[in-house]
């Protein structure tokens, strides 16, 4: 049950990079964001530009759409990148070692959705839906664990 949510307008894929980066500082293994929206959204930007702030050695940061999984050293420990989309079944999340790696690495999660019973409770669920301007985008942060309480008052303000 989510209890809380707050949302911003991001006017610019650049000011999505930075604030993406500046959430990226406050991440621990052991935490799940769920990235929600449509194709095109931003899901992925969002997720490129935190890892790119956090990893150990500059790399691309490709989208994990065929992969689903690409794993990351960064310098808050290690990350999980995930893009759901194409998966059919929670057995082939459960082979991919995701729902371990929800308690060891940070996790980024395109189409959580997918996840169905597996989804964690404690996750982070940040939205990015359409704004009237192109290079907008609405975002929604939403948790119901107070681990985040605290930290996404500190991000957006
Ligand atoms: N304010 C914005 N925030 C994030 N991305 C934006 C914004 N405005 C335009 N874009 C563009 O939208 C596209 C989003 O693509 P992508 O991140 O791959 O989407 P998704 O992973 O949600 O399918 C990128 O080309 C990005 O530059
Ligand atoms: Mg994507």
């Amino acid at each position: 049950m989510v209890s809380q949510s707050l949302s911003a307008v991001l006017s610019s894929p650049e000011e999505t990079g930075t604030l993406a980066g500046r959430l990226a500082q406050q991440l621990n293994p052991g935490d799940v964001l769920h990235l929600i929206g449509e194709v095109g959204a931003g899901k992925t930007h969002f997720a490129r530009h935190l890892i790119q702030s956090v990893l150990e050695v500059h790399e691309d940061v490709p989208s994990p759409t065929f992969t689903l999984v690409q794993e990351y050293e960064t310098v808050r420990g290690p990350l999980w990148h995930s893009d759901l989309y194409r998966v059919t079944s929670t057995g082939e999340i459960e082979e991919l070692g995701l729902t371990e790696a929800f308690d060891t690495a940070i996790c980024l999660i395109e189409w959580p959705d997918r996840l169905g019973d597996l989804a964690a409770a404690k996750a982070l669920e940040v939205r990015l839906d359409p704004a009237p301007e192109e290079m907008a985008r609405r975002m929604t942060v939403s948790w119901s664990d107070n681990r985040w309480t605290d930290r996404v008052t500190a991000w957006l303000s």
